[in-house]
């Protein structure tokens, strides 16, 4: 029974077999259409979710399976005071394969060894979102035509940011990339992820303004600076409006640079870089279920 908690689970060759089987699902999605015929995935999101969740559901509809889920979160026997633990067990019994969203750091581990199927973690708390790294990912590849080899800046929240986490950790496995840190002081990028990259031997560096690196960098990877993971509503308001990107400080950067973002945004990028052909974020909502299309695939063992 496979399960994925944390980009930890990925090793290069299996993220390769994803990226490759989801290249070509972009290119011939019909070979694909009933490959999943008589499965049923669990759609279990605690938490909101527009593109994960959604996503995740188009793509088993478009694979030609079916998709169980809880509409609202308060509607579930959580409410009754039902543990994650039984809950999942339960759904088990129901589905083939469980996505879950969760508020609770630890609380994906905590359902993938209960769970009796495939179990796929959609984001728990400011832990991990592996799948959000997959749709990163597969973007890059799609537009810079690689993975490594590159300087990639990520910008905002990195406190917070689990995309972010996941992203840095998993394009610290192919060679040669450099990382740059942008984001206040008060929000920087958790230190076991500096520690990894220190014991990794990998370039980073942290610094305050976007203006500083901008014309350096392959990629670009925003964040929105998370109101609900903040304990002090005078401090997110403080640093709400700590960075954004708009075409004056694009006309700074290569002509072959991307700028990504896992959505959804506030006011980080203003809505005149959309025009840009260098801003890939809503092509990214599309990869994104593209490649859970893959995952579904070869966690289910049908490809
Ligand atoms: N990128 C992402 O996780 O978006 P949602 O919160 O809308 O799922």
């Amino acid at each position: 029974r496979k399960s994925l908690v944390s980009s930890d689970d990925f090793n290069v060759d299996n993220l390769y077999e994803i990226l490759n089987l989801a290249s070509d699902i972009y290119r011939e999605p019909k070979k694909y259409s009933n490959l999943c015929n008589g499965y049923v995935l669990a759609s279990l999101f605690f938490e909101p979710s527009t593109r994960t969740r959604l996503s995740f559901e188009s793509a088993m509809l478009r694979l030609g399976g079916s998709v169980v889920s809880i509409p609202e979160p308060n509607v579930s026997s959580v409410t009754k005071g039902e543990s994650l633990k039984d809950t999942i067990k339960t759904v088990s019994q129901y589905s083939d394969i469980i996505v879950m969203r969760h508020s609770q750091e630890g609380s994906a581990e905590l359902a993938a060894i209960n769970s009796d199927v495939p179990f796929i973690n959609a984001g728990d708390g400011g832990h991990q979102h592996p799948t959000q790294t997959l749709t990163d990912l597969l973007t890059i590849k799609q537009c810079l035509n690689r993975l490594d080899n590159l300087v990639i800046s990520v910008c905002g929240d990195l406190k917070f940011g689990r995309t972010v986490h996941s992203l840095v950790k998993t394009l610290s496995k192919f060679p040669n990339n450099k990382f740059i840190f942008i984001s206040p002081e008060e929000l920087e990028i958790p230190e076991y992820i500096k520690n990894d990259l220190i014991k990794k031997n990998i370039e980073f560096k942290e610094v305050r303004t976007i203006e500083e690196v901008i014309d350096k960098v392959d990629i670009l990877y925003m964040t929105r600076i998370q109101r609900e993971r903040f304990f002090n509503e005078a401090e997110y308001m403080r640093l709400k409006d700590s960075f954004v990107l708009d075409n004056k400080k694009m006309s700074l950067a290569k002509e072959d640079m991307i700028v990504l973002h896992p959505l959804p945004r506030v006011n980080e990028i203003a809505e005149e870089v959309d025009d840009d052909n260098r801003a890939k974020y809503f092509k990214q909502v599309k990869y994104g279920m593209i490649v859970r299309m893959a995952l579904i695939l070869k966690f289910l063992e049908v490809m």
